[in-house]
């Protein structure tokens, strides 16, 4: 049996230790900054705005955002603050847990496309942080730790995600492994600030030298004695956590929503420890760190389906609301919805378009629509009404989406 030692973090990095879906009601609105984040423009700093350079393409959602400022926190992982004009601060809002897609030039292949958790948080006075940790053999991450410096302009599509809690005063219990903290740290640090909720962080890394943001993690908990314990877990001393182990850390505290992001092994030990004490699976929610395989920066809009123009009858038709506007278009029922949209100048986000990032989310308020493929929406996401626009193609014949 192994030793299972748990450490409460105290200030000073030496105190480590050892299918098919149909429309539904709404998701409630986040509360505090995370619901200030459909606002956007109030969350995003303006420090750094005019010495920005920007530019965006309307069509598709890209923007150029500047490095102002690269932040070496462990021996292999790196911060990057990112700050866009003012002029389009407004597509930079954000709420705890989402991520933005970086475009990273290659000599191969002219970019490679990668996400990367916001580990700064909405209400923050600052620019937009991502914190990439270098993968062995890796393109991306090495690329961006190994280039990244101040003035560096980077293409940058705007945040996405549901990772992300439904409100800033409920009790949360977190997990993170090594890099995963990035969403978590997001979360933990709007809770505390902008919302009454209590946290407790569960933290698992390779050793002490590994840990990210250890100091920002102690003075969190030297502010929040009464709302915030961090449990640091170390495999250098402790070993991998097991499910059982997990499970008893996480016990007083199982009543709680989960969120968890980390290595895959770590996730799946997480799942496991919260099903063996009951948790309610719509209530463990999981971000999964996967590397792109396509690129939206080199995508082209969209592929015409050439039969859709002469079969009326294979046409659906979508009722969309996006950006204070509602859309009634054609919706050939070979074409997902984010081809349609973008085929017809309508700027839906997306990342992957891949069924793998959550970015084109949507939600279907009448009607009933398939998903090609979904690695990302929850069970909880798809009984609140949540799709994949990406992946959609319609059921019946009139769908009403809404990505307010
Ligand atoms: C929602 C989300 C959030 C995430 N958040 C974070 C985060 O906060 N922090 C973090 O560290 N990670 C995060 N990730 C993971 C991150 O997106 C990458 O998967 C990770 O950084 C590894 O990417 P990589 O390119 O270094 O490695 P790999 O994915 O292993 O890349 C290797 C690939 O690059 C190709 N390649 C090699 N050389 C070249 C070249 N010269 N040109 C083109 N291609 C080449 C290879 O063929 C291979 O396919 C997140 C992922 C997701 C989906
Ligand atoms: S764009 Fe990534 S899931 Fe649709």
């Amino acid at each position: 049996m192994e030793r299972m030692t748990v450490t409460e973090f105290e200030p000073g990095a030496a105190r480590l230790a050892a299918g098919t879906q149909s429309g539904a009601g709404p998701r409630p609105d986040a509360s505090g900054d995370a619901a200030e984040g459909s606002t956007r423009a109030d969350d995003v700093t303006r420090r750094d705005a005019e010495a920005a350079v920007v530019t965006v393409r309307q069509e598709s959602g890209i923007a150029s955002m500047r490095v102002v400022r690269v932040v070496r926190e462990t021996e292999d992982s790196v911060s990057i603050e990112l700050t866009p004009d003012a002029a389009h601060s407004d597509r930079f809002g954000y709420r705890p847990g989402q991520f933005l897609t970086l475009r990273i030039p290659s000599d191969l292949t002219g970019s490679v496309s990668r996400c990367y958790s916001l580990s700064s948080a909405p209400h923050e006075d600052g620019p937009l942080k991502v914190t990439v940790k270098r993968t062995a053999e890796g393109y991306g991450s090495n690329w961006l730790c190994d280039n990244a410096v101040e003035g560096l302009e980077l293409q940058v599509l705007p945040p996405a995600g549901l990772f992300t809690p439904s409100s800033l005063d409920e009790d949360l219990l977190l997990f993170g492994g090594g890099s995963g903290i990035t969403p978590v740290l997001s979360i933990l640090k709007a809770v505390l600030a902008r919302g009454s909720g209590h946290v407790t962080l569960v933290y698992a890394n390779q050793h002490e030298n590994a840990v990210i943001f250890a100091r920002e993690l102690a003075d969190l908990a030297v502010a929040h004695p009464d709302r915030l314990v961090v449990l640091h877990w170390l495999q250098s001393v402790q070993g991998l956590p097991s499910v059982e182990q997990l499970a008893a850390l996480a016990k007083p505290w199982a009543a709680r929503e989960v969120f968890t992001c980390g290595p895959a092994p770590f996730m799946s030990a997480v799942s496991a420890a919260m099903a063996s004490l009951g948790a309610d699976r719509t209530r463990v929610h999981s971000e999964k760190f996967v590397s792109l395989s396509g690129n939206p920066f080199e995508t082209g809009s969209t592929t015409a389906d050439p039969d859709a123009a002469t079969d009326p009858g294979d046409n659906a038709t979508a009722r969309v609301e996006l950006d204070g506007e509602t859309h009634e278009i054609t919706w050939p029922r070979r074409q997902t919805l984010l081809d349609v949209l973008l085929a017809e100048g309508i700027e839906a986000p997306y990342s992957c378009r891949e069924g793998a990032c959550s970015a084109c989310v949507c939600r279907v308020v009448s009607g009933e629509v398939s998903m090609r493929r979904n690695e990302v929406l929850e069970e909880a996401d798809l009984q609140e009404g949540y799709v994949l626009a990406c992946q959609s193609v319609p059921v019946t014949d009139d769908v009403s989406v809404t990505y307010e």
